[in-house]
């Protein structure tokens, strides 16, 4: 695993969201009235990119066709999707945000 600096806090309000890159994966970082969130970026349905989904609930709606996931684990919880996407561990210290990534991925 590596635990790599993605932002810095300053750069990611409360309730906005943005996309790192991590390696060869692009992860949408979100701040949920201050608690901080990681999943891969593509929904698992198709190519739409999550970041850009509406968030309520510690879940995230995909902007496309609407297929809900919980940031907290990336699992599926409304068709159309069906699989769940990549989480991310995330970690912060006073000034940044940090996600851990397989090495290998
Ligand atoms: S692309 Fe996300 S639900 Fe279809």
């Amino acid at each position: 695993m590596g635990k790599f600096k993605v932002l810095n806090k300053s750069e990611l309000q409360n309730n906005e969201s943005k996309v790192v890159n991590v390696n060869e994966d692009s992860i949408a970082v979100f701040n949920v009235e201050g608690e901080y969130f990681a999943i891969n970026d593509r929904c698992s349905h198709a190519e739409a990119s999550l970041s850009e989904g509406e968030v309520y609930d510690c879940k995230v709606e995909c902007p496309l066709h609407g297929a809900e996931f919980d940031l907290r684990t990336g699992e599926a919880l409304t068709p159309p999707a069906s699989k769940a996407v990549v989480c991310y561990q995330i970690t912060t210290d006073e000034n940044s945000i940090y996600i851990e990534v397989d090495d290998n991925a």
